[in-house]
Order: C-alpha cells, then sequence, then structure tokens
C-alpha cells in the first residue's frame, strides 16, 4: 500500500522491540495511527506517554479511523468525559488519565474490565498508570521537535 510506504520512508530507528518514527504533520502521524491500528492484537492496552500538544489525541484518531470505528473529527480528548467508547463489535475506548490521581480514581474508570472484553483500550497520559492487568501492551512515547516535527517511538511491552 502507499501509504505504508510512505509511513516507512518515516522509520528513522528500528531497534529490537522498538520502532521510531519522525512525522512531519498531524495528517502523517493520522497516517502512523491508521497504520498501527492493523497491526494491533486483542486485546491491547496502548499507552500513549508524551506533553500536553505532542499529538498523543492526533495519534489515536489515525487509530481509530484505521480501524473503521469512528471518523477522525469523531475522536475528541476524553478529558472531562474520562472514557470514550467507539464502535459496535469492535470497541475502542480511549482515556485520558491527565485528571486522574491515585488508584481509587483510576479504578471508577474500569479499564481492567474494559480489556477482560478483549478491546482495545486506549490510554492518555499512560505515564499515571497504576498496576493495570493487562496481556499485550504497547507504549508509545510521544516527543515536540521542531515545528511540526513529532518523534514516535513504540515499544511493545509484552505479556
Ligand atoms: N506531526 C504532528 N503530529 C501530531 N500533531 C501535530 C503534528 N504537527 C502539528 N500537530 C498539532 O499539534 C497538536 C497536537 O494536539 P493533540 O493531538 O491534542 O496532542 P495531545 O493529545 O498530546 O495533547 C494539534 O494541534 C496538531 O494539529
Ligand atoms: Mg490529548
Amino acid at each position: 500500500m502507499e501509504k505504508d510506504h510512505r509511513i516507512l520512508e518515516n522509520l528513522s530507528r528500528l531497534q529490537e522491540n522498538r520502532l521510531e518514527f519522525v512525522t512531519h504533520s498531524p495528517e502523517e502521524t493520522i497516517e502512523l495511527g491508521e497504520y498501527l491500528a492493523r497491526r494491533l492484537p486483542r486485546p491491547c492496552l496502548v499507552i500513549l506517554q508524551g506533553d500536553l500538544g505532542s499529538g498523543k489525541t492526533t495519534l489515536v484518531k489515525g487509530i481509530v479511523a484505521g480501524l473503521g470505528v469512528a471518523r477522525p473529527e469523531e475522536v475528541t480528548s476524553p478529558s472531562f468525559t474520562l472514557v470514550h467508547e467507539y464502535g459496535q463489535d469492535d470497541k475502542v475506548y480511549h482515556a485520558d488519565l491527565y485528571r486522574i490521581e491515585g488508584v481509587r480514581e483510576q479504578a471508577t474508570l474500569g479499564l481492567e474490565e474494559l480489556l477482560e472484553q478483549d478491546a482495545m483500550v486506549i490510554v492518555e497520559w499512560g505515564e499515571k498508570l497504576i498496576d493495570l492487568e493487562a496481556g499485550v501492551q504497547i507504549r508509545i512515547r510521544m516527543e515536540l521537535l521542531d515545528g511540526e516535527d513529532r518523534r514516535i517511538t513504540i515499544e511493545g511491552l509484552g505479556d
């Protein structure tokens, strides 16, 4: 696929269990999300890390669009609602821990139960996650570089 080809051109480094990309626009980050979406297993916990504006929500737009469960413009930051749900049979849950503090508040999100349903669970500010039982976990780190450049590092945390 032509898109896949462009994504792989942006692959700047590949080390063991780690892939590193640099994207140059929000559109490219969405494309990367679409590309990833087709390759992630279920259930799967996707931990998104990175500063405000680094592109976490933008990447989720791509993942959700790539799975065909919603259009990118339907994906917004769940900072106030805490968890967004997309899809019918193929469920994707999108959470944001920005305002969540501690294991008790985290428990109110019910992320463990969602993973038990074989869903994909994507968590922004995932570095705040505490002791979440999950099978396959992917950690994606997003960094702001110059202008519209973003470094996106993807690591499988395994089982
Ligand atoms: N390469 C890029 N990837 C992702 N977003 C980008 C990129 N370049 C510019 N942007 C802009 O940066 C902002 C990222 O916002 P958002 O995805 O909400 O970040 P976060 O969820 O990490 O706070 C958006 O305004 C987006 O248009
Ligand atoms: Mg966000």
